[in-house]
């Protein structure tokens, strides 16, 4: 069996319709999965979505529906979006399903059994667009309000569980210390272990049920309460994979996955997931995800995202993005503007910048003159490289430095410099071909083996770049590859990018440019 791969997305609030930073961790997600099955692993896709707890509760009273009809309402949205963004997940999980909602009961009464959890008194303040508890301090810095939404915080006092976090606290900061992967970036890491050496107190992990409308996870031990949305909406990464057993057909079907290998989430969510939820496992006697992986936010048009000011970027928006550029082309723009963990600004100018100059001059370019001049020199047959040298260096160095650093880059979802490497390959080559100029060669029979060489090496390295990019852009990718000899070839990404995979005698063939220029 080989070996496995489980990548998570958070799972998505369904108050609210999907947009493009729903769009940006489910591409990443999908990008991670793609990549990794190609390299032969046996690879788990989660995503889905989070139904219960007052913000839902609430946003769907202001409709008049219940919170079902919500979230049945609003979950065909993300279905809707992640097929028109290629998406290949393995599970879309949601909480309101039976077998979550069973898995969740198991898991809090596993916490109750091992004296995980009493009961107490909860009296502080709640962010309820965040479904988080604010401390007295953070609430007074930021003047009783949400530090992400600027809403009122809410006074919260009633009878609550209490879940044990606090004397979890020094194992996790030994854990975080001594698995430098644990939290990326770093940086982020680094802001985890100031905040948890302030001090943690325990955590309030159940509310009233009539408070929520009875909207959420009944408490195993005691009926008035429903589980805290948090503990509730954790609990996926492990309930969609069947655990623990209650008695469904699947169970622990897919326990081999565990423990994770990467939970994307944005940075607004690192705390619960960098926290609560390895705690929980702690205490749960449960292997620890390999790595959380904090990425930033997006802002439109320069500035935050709001209906308001007319730059939401939307299902609908994102839909008009991809006629006019192509889908592919949305998910490489996500991916390639900005390093994963900081902070992006989408805009129509960037997106039709880097489409341009790196998509449709960059490689659409450099594919078309190969193709091209491989029809017409040589009858559309790939040539032989013979004597490849010193002038061919900088176009192979750069493609095995792809090659080699690729698996690397996506175990640390650096997609940034992923995609930096593979236009770096296509930039040589362009170059090499200016340098080289085939098209004055072609007019002299005695350089016919040289053109050949040369056209050979061009053709290597756009299926070098075409393999690596499939992940990203994977229509476009499979359309290039097939004018290359018709069907990919079997094999691992590394096998069938090695140097010189594609043969001689290749039928290859010209085409429609595959990513035109943008007027
Ligand atoms: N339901 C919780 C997650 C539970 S996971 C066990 C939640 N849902 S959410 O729908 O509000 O947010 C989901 C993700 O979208 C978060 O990772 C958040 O960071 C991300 N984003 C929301 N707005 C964003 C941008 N403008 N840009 C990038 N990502 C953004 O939180």
């Amino acid at each position: 069996m080989s070996r496995t791969y489980y990548v998570t997305t958070p799972i998505y609030y369904v108050n609210d319709v999907p947009h493009i930073g729903h769009s940006y961790t489910t591409i990443a997600a999908d990008v991670l999965a793609r990549f990794f099955r190609q390299a032969g692993r046996d690879v788990r896709f989660l995503t889905g979505t989070d139904e219960h707890g007052i913000k839902i509760v609430k946003a769907s009273a202001e409709k008049g529906l219940t919170p079902q009809q919500l979230a049945d309402t609003v979950v065909v949205g993300f279905e809707q979006l992640w097929r028109d963004l290629d998406i290949t997940h393995d599970d879309f999980i949601r909480t309101s399903q039976p077998r979550h909602e069973a898995r969740v009961q198991a898991i809090v009464q596993a916490l109750v059994d091992r004296d995980e959890i009493y009961l107490g008194g909860y009296e502080g303040w709640y962010d309820e667009g965040q479904e988080e508890f604010v401390t007295e301090s953070a609430a007074r810095e930021n003047e009783y309000k949400s530090a992400i939404s600027g809403r009122p915080l809410v006074r919260y006092k009633e009878p609550s569980w209490f879940f044990r976090l606090g004397k979890w606290v020094p194992r996790l900061l030994e854990h975080i210390e001594t698995h430098p992967d644990f939290i990326l970036p770093a940086s982020r890491a680094n802001e985890v272990v100031s905040k948890l050496k302030m001090g943690v107190e325990d955590l309030s992990i159940s509310r009233l049920a009539d408070k929520v409308g009875g909207w959420g996870v009944r408490m195993p031990n005691d009926r008035d309460h429903t589980v805290y949305v948090w503990i509730d909406a954790l609990s996926n990464y492990l309930t969609a994979l069947g655990w623990p057993a209650v008695g469904a057909e699947d169970d622990e079907a897919h326990m081999r996955y565990w423990p994770a290998s990467v939970h994307l989430i944005g940075k607004d969510i690192l705390w619960f997931h960098a926290v609560y939820w390895p705690c929980m496992l702690m205490a749960l006697d449960m292997p620890l995800p390999q790595c959380v992986f904090a990425h930033g936010w997006w802002t439109s048009e320069g500035r935050k995202m709001s209906k308001s000011l007319g730059n939401f970027i939307s299902r609908e928006v994102i839909a008009e993005l991809c006629a006019e550029y192509g889908r592919d082309a949305y998910r490489y723009f996500l991916l390639r503007e900005v390093p994963f963990g900081s902070d992006g600004d989408f805009s129509r100018a960037s997106l039709k910048g880097r489409y341009n100059s790196e998509l449709a001059n960059g490689i659409g370019n450099l594919l078309s003159r190969t193709t091209n001049m491989i029809d017409r020199y040589f009858d559309g047959v790939l040539p032989e490289a013979v004597g490849v040298g010193a002038v061919e260096r900088p176009v192979i160095d750069a493609a095995a430095a792809l090659r080699e650093g690729a698996e690397a880059m996506m175990a640390r979802c650096d997609f940034h410099a992923y995609l930096g490497a593979l236009l770096a390959v296509a930039q040589a080559t362009n170059r090499y071909i200016e340098d080289t100029e085939p098209f004055k060669l072609a007019k002299d029979p005695d350089q016919r083996r040289r053109l050949g060489t040369i056209l050979n090496t061009c053709a290597q390295a756009v299926a070098v770049i075409l393999a690596h990019l499939e992940p990203f852009m994977p229509e476009v990718a499979a359309a290039g590859l097939s004018r290359f000899g018709g069907a990919p070839a079997a094999g691992t990404l590394a096998e069938r990018t090695a140097w010189g995979a594609l043969p001689a005698g290749t039928p290859v063939s010209k085409g429609e440019p595959l990513i035109p220029r943008k007027p």
